[in-house]
């Protein structure tokens, strides 16, 4: 096993919204990345990825709220510091999330070599003008980028030079970890290309020592993480290596989800795609047993009476259902 840079035990976060309902939107999440490796996370509108990506960040303020478990960045636990050791220390330079909607985000009033001044600030206040420009300038080389990018306004730019610039930009500071949350997912086929590629150049080059990507089609990322952690209601459905989760996904809901997603071929137009019949759960009040039941086509009265575990299929792969791996590969008829 190599160097944990990410290691999170039972992390669980709620909302609490205007009228003091709790939302339950990641429970007991526990998820392991190693330095040099890439994390997929995927899952529905709504299934709590991005909630997940906000709460590894350690860094809550209202309607967000911490409720247990440990985040460890490198063998340091960042779960119990206050917010401003965070804002100071850990966000940018340990861990950087890019939200799904950053490069729509930009100030377009602003130069980007500004935003770059203000990540570098945030943690080195005294750091002058034309050291920042010098490590902005190395640093779009190194990605490809051309460096008159740093003197142009948001508008100036393509979306994939957007969306390149942005990552360029929250990763000026080398995180040990990076969350870029459905990066490519606005984009069309050739910007989504070098977006994935820059990411894995910024992993081949130490720019960054990890990454979690987070997408809602799962087949996306088979080409582009090593493992694969599928989300729903909130909660870890199923875990194993992208190869594994794509090819013989285990959970009833990963089937779906592979199901539910056709990659069109050259030249088809309209290609229509299968869903999951139903909608999630409400995760003010999610069920007691199994989130999935109400959607699951081999559902059990054992499936709604109590919770359901996640349960071990081998190495670094685990998924929740009371099924075993044969009974579900007979059910989908694989067997
Ligand atoms: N500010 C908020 N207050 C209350 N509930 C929220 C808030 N933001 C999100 N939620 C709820 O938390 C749950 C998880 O939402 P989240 O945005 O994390 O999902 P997601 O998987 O990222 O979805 P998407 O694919 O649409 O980005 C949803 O039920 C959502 O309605
Ligand atoms: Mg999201």
């Amino acid at each position: 096993m190599g160097r944990k840079i990410l290691e999170v035990n039972n992390l669980s976060t709620k909302y609490v919204t205007r009228f003091k309902e709790d939302v339950y939107a990641v429970n007991d999440v526990s998820l392991t990345v190693e330095e040099g490796k890439s994390l997929g996370i995927a899952g529905e509108s709504g299934c709590g990825k991005s909630t997940l990506a906000l709460s590894l960040m350690g860094y809550y303020f209202p309607p967000l709220h911490y409720v247990s478990g440990d985040i460890i960045i490198d063998g340091k636990n960042i779960s119990l510091l206050d917010p401003e050791t965070i804002r100071k220390t850990v966000l940018g330079h340990e861990i950087a999330y890019i939200p799904q909607t950053a490069m729509n985000a930009l100030n377009p009033t602003r130069k980007i070599i500004k935003f770059i001044e203000d990540v570098i600030r945030a943690h080195d206040s005294k750091a002058s003008k034309k050291d920042i420009y010098d490590l902005a300038r190395k640093r779009f080389e190194v990605l490809g980028l051309p460096a008159s990018v740093l003197n142009r306004f948001p508008v100036e730019l393509s979306g994939g030079m957007k969306q390149r610039t942005v990552i360029a930009i929250s990763t000026i500071l080398s995180p040990k970890v990076l969350i870029a949350d459905e990066p490519s997912s606005a984009l069309d086929v050739t910007s989504q290309k070098m977006v994935i590629k820059m990411l894995k150049d910024m992993m081949e080059n130490g720019i960054i020592k990890s990454m979690i990507f987070i997408t809602h089609e799962l087949p996306l990322l088979y080409n582009v993480t090593d493992d694969i952690m599928v989300m729903y209601a909130g909660q870890i459905v199923e875990n194993g290596s992208s190869h594994e989760v794509v090819f013989d996904p285990l959970h009833p809901y990963s089937k779906g989800l592979m199901g539910s997603i056709l990659v069109p071929e050259e030249g088809v137009r309209d290609v229509k795609l299968a869903s999951i019949p139903g909608t999630p759960p409400n995760l003010k009040k999610p069920p007691e047993g199994c989130r999935f039941a109400a959607r699951c086509k081999y559902t059990t009265p054992i499936c709604r009476a109590s919770k359901i575990d996640l349960r071990e299929a081998g190495e670094g792969r685990s998924y929740r259902c009371i099924l075993d791996t044969e009974e579900l590969r007979e059910v989908y008829g694989d067997v």
